[in-house]
């Protein structure tokens, strides 16, 4: 039997398994029993690193153009972008080719639907959400039957669309690291319950390749390859540019250990928010272990300064207290699973999938990005009206509501995995942290943490080195 008939068939059974409820334990070593491909890149935090379960690149549909526009999928899942992409690989990319890349493409790489792009600097302006942060303009309209109707946009590029559809823009999320989801996409719009991630998944690149790519739904053989092979990469920071490698002296950084690590959906959440999805935990852990990442312990003890910053900073991850309030989702309104403000809450509540830092849920939060005090001019500003009680709330990006027709789903999204940080910046779905130290900033203002100015260094040098 081949390795690669071996791998599926192994996929194949842990499937079945985690149908069971079963915690699927073996799932990610089995994937990885030869030596992977490995693919590395540097960046600007170091070097980051990829395993490829599939051995190969070659010849894979990720990488094929599917579609009638030019595009394959790793026109906005980059491997050395930690398969995301960045304002300056783009911004590359436009200058190469004159903006003709097909990334660059009027039906959701431009501000607007159809915008002009009949010369070099029409193109610089139809792109400038794309080319400053890398964000892609999704589409989607109000759902039928909604609580709420959008009343207004500000919209800075006057595309002029109908109130019944929102256009927002988002960064790609990485394809890597995917065995780790609990929902897909930032909205969890490619998620439906009950259904396991792998099908979401094969739903997502059906999606993604009639609308990203504008081509007829790919085969049945297509889909199986793309989603094993995006199944089988995992991603991770190898080398800190000046810590070293993140493999040293008993650190743990880097794919390989990633590969090893178990998950089933609600690894690590006590809150009891589990439907019984395929891929779920058994059971509930009765509390939340905060010390989520457990890479670079040893590194505390340390003769080298920089390897010590790293490891002060997974321990203000995982255990430096603060006050979680008002997050609709956990805690900020009547129908949420906490009711009160969590004093003594740690950045591993939301962030809680050991050495992966998704949430091990699928519990989309309003944590605040999209509140109109931080809206930037390249964000259109939405004005929504419930329909029941009339009342009105502002926001750059609706969020979940657009897939559920929720009110209380205003500005929700997933918590996301914070592997590979280094090699994709900007943060957040609307790209509003440009550096991490923007991202650290967000939240000691936003859960007024009053971080010392040590610890913010150490957590930032901590998320680099992820
Ligand atoms: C034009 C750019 C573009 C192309 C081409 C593209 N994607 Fe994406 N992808 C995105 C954006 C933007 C998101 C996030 C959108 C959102 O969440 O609303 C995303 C999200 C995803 C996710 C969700 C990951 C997660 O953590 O939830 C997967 C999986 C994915 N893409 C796979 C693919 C595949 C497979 C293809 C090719 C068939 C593809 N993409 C082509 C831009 C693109
Ligand atoms: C209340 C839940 C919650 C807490 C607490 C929390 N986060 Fe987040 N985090 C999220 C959510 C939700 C997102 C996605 C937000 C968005 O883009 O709209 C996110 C996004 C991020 C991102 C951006 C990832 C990317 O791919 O762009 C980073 C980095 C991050 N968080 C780090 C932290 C750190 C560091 C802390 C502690 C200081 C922390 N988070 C505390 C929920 C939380």
């Amino acid at each position: 039997m081949t390795h690669r008939m071996r791998w599926i068939g192994a996929a194949a059974l842990v499937t079945t398994a985690s149908l069971a409820g079963a915690i699927v334990t073996p799932r990610r070593a089995g994937a990885y029993e030869r030596r992977p491909a490995e693919l590395a890149s540097s960046n600007a935090g170091g070097v980051l690193a990829t395993l490829n379960a599939a051995r190969t690149f070659e010849g894979k549909k990720f990488f094929a153009d599917l579609g009638t526009n030019g595009r394959t999928c790793a026109s906005c899942h980059r491997p050395g972008q930690a398969w995301s992409i960045t304002p300056s690989e783009v911004t590359q990319r436009f200058d190469r080719t004159a903006g003709l890349d097909p990334i660059f493409r009027a039906n959701d790489g431009s501000n607007c639907a159809g915008a002009d792009l009949t010369t070099v600097e029409r193109r610089r302006r139809a792109f400038s959400a794309l080319l400053t942060k890398g964000l892609i303009r999704v589409a989607l309209d109000v759902p039928a039957n909604a609580e709420f109707e959008i009343v207004s946009v500000d919209d800075p590029y006057r595309c002029g669309s109908p109130p019944t559809s929102a256009s927002m823009y988002r960064r790609p999320l990485p394809t890597t690291n995917l065995s780790f989801l609990s929902a897909v996409m930032w909205d969890g719009r490619a998620s439906v319950p009950g259904r396991a991630i792998r099908e979401d998944l094969v739903a997502q690149a059906i999606d993604a390749t009639t609308q990203h790519a504008q081509g007829p739904a790919p085969s049945e053989a297509e889909l199986t390859d793309i989603v094993d092979f995006e199944l089988g990469l995992v991603t991770a920071q190898v080398r800190d540019q000046v810590a070293g490698s993140l493999t040293s002296q008993g650190a743990r950084g880097g794919p390989a250990t990633l590969t090893r690590q178990p998950f089933c959906i609600g690894i690590n959440d006590p809150l009891g928010m589990r439907p019984p999805v395929p891929g779920a935990c058994l059971a509930a852990p009765r509390q939340l272990d905060p010390a989520v990442f457990t890479l670079f312990g040893k590194w505390l003890e340390s003769a080298s300064p920089d390897q010590q910053a790293i490891a002060r900073g997974e321990a203000i991850f995982n255990k430096r207290p603060f006050t979680i309030d008002n997050v609709p989702g956990l805690n900020g309104d009547s129908t949420d699973p906490v009711r009160r403000p969590i004093v003594s809450g740690t950045c591993t509540v939301c962030h809680d999938t050991p050495n992966a830092g998704n949430h091990s849920v699928a519990m989309a939060l309003n944590i605040g990005i999209t509140a109109p005090s931080r809206r930037t001019a390249d964000l259109p500003l939405y004005t929504l009206r419930n329909r029941a009680t009339g009342a009105l709330v502002q926001t750059t990006d609706p969020g979940r509501a657009m897939v559920t027709g929720r009110w209380r789903d205003i500005s929700k999204f997933k918590g996301p995995i914070l592997r590979g940080l280094a090699a994709r910046p900007p943060y957040f779905h609307d790209g509003s942290a440009a550096t991490l130290a923007d991202v650290v900033a967000f939240y000691d203002t936003r859960f007024h943490l009053r971080l010392s100015e040590r610890e913010k260094s150490d957590l930032i040098a901590f998320l680099r080195a992820l």
